[in-house]
């Protein structure tokens, strides 16, 4: 080897060694036949009993053998990485995790196909994402708490209404049972009262949903995502603020689409972005005259989404429709302006889109959630 050759191979050994990602090359079989310090420093630290920090071995029996490999997910990325070697495709990327002496990290790992005198190699790093996930994973708990200050608060508020509308069922209910009191007195036999009974079954259970739904609203739980029907959302929203509705003289027009296909979202949040839009929708018409006083709420199936309207009859908005989703932005004396901009961050997350749009004499505000399996886009 000339010295020039020498010095170029120890300099691009020492440029692969000071790099921070771990760098692995591998042969046609996957036999690992170079890796990089970094490679190395982490077999060591994660513990990793292997001679010459895995050189000479399986790439993919060692990864699997990495203390708490998330062995699924390394499947799959395995599968790719076969994909590339056996030149089905040009590269890829995926993400595996396992135990490090500091606890859970997160890798992303590229293969590259390269080929010399004709001979197959393949160019693997992994890149700590660790910091990245976290971050992610933070902010997504950061916006899970906001949103639930924002529904706790919202619960408190409709708190008058939810008391209100316990109480025509539990006047009844006080009612019935009186009734059949008073007829088991006068002599009535007991199995004339089932029809007085069963309608106090009927309506302690509406009670215990009218609890029930205020509770759900007010619960912290962690965001969990389902198949939802919107329309039964709608429905439940309406239902919670019906006092609300009623109490301000607001006429209500429901227009749901039959057959609305799924979304996958978390009926929580969703719940809680129809209850803004709704909230909003009453502050709006409440400036009206009691006879102007209407909301729409419709459904639309649309290509790859679900459309949802809340639509009023209110003043409007003289802002740009954007200025009115921006954080602490209020015209409400008690508002604190974050209804519009938590509503559109959860539909986002959602991989939606929300806007507002003020024609003639309605005010909109819409958001599109892309249907269950589909891909996201209007
Ligand atoms: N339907 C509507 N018609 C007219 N203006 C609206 C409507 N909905 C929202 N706005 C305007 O957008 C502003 C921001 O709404 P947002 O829901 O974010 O906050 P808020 O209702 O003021 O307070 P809160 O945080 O309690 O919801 C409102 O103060 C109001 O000026
Ligand atoms: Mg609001």
């Amino acid at each position: 080897m000339s010295v020039s050759a020498e010095l170029s191979e120890q300099l691009l050994r020492l440029t692969l060694d000071a790099l921070p990602v771990y760098l692995l090359l591998l042969d046609a079989a996957g036999g690992i036949i170079f890796a990089n310090a970094a490679w190395t420093r982490f077999t060591r630290a994660v513990g990793l009993c292997t001679p010459h920090a895995g050189v000479g071995e399986d790439y993919f029996a060692l990864c699997e053998t990495l203390p708490g490999c998330d062995a699924r997910a390394f499947r799959t990325a395995a599968a790719s990485i076969r994909d590339v070697l056996h030149g089905r495709r040009e590269s890829c990327s995926s993400e595996f995790s396992c135990e490090t002496g500091e606890g859970r990290s997160w890798y992303e790992l590229h293969a590259r196909r390269v080929e010399t005198k004709g001979r197959p190699l393949l160019v693997v790093t992994h890149l700590d994402i660790t910091a990245r996930k976290q971050a992610k994973e933070n902010a997504i708990r950061q916006h899970a708490e906001l949103a639930h200050i924002a529904r706790v608060a919202t619960a408190g508020e409709i708190m008058a209404g939810v008391a209100h509308e316990l109480n025509q069922p539990l006047t009844a209910i006080s009612n019935y049972a009186q009734g059949c009191v008073t007829r088991l007195r006068d002599g009535v036999a007991a199995g004339e009262l089932t029809g007085a009974l069963s309608q106090i079954m009927r309506l302690a259970q509406k009670s215990g949903d009218i609890i029930r739904r205020t509770r759900n609203m007010a619960r912290k739980s962690p965001p969990r995502r389902s198949t939802l029907n919107v329309n039964d959302l709608v429905h439940e929203v309406l239902q919670i603020l019906h006092h609300e509705l009623v109490a301000h003289g607001v006429t209500v027009h429901i227009q749901l689409a039959e057959d609305l296909p799924s979304v996958f979202g978390d009926a929580v949040q969703v719940h809680q972005v129809l209850t803004n839009l709704v909230l909003n929708a009453i502050a709006a018409v409440k400036q009206m005259d009691h006879a102007q006083r209407e909301l729409h709420v419709t459904s639309h199936a649309r290509r790859r989404s679900v459309e949802v309207s809340v639509i009023d009859s209110g003043p409007g908005f003289a802002e740009t429709p954007d200025k009115l989703f921006e954080p602490f932005h209020t015209t409400k004396p008690d508002g604190l302006g974050m209804g519009l901009t938590i509503s559109r961050s959860i539909v986002e997350a959602h991989g939606g889109t929300m806007r507002a749009e003020r024609a003639a004499d309605r005010t909109a505000f819409r958001f599109w959630l892309p249907i269950q399996g589909g891909a996201a886009g209007v």
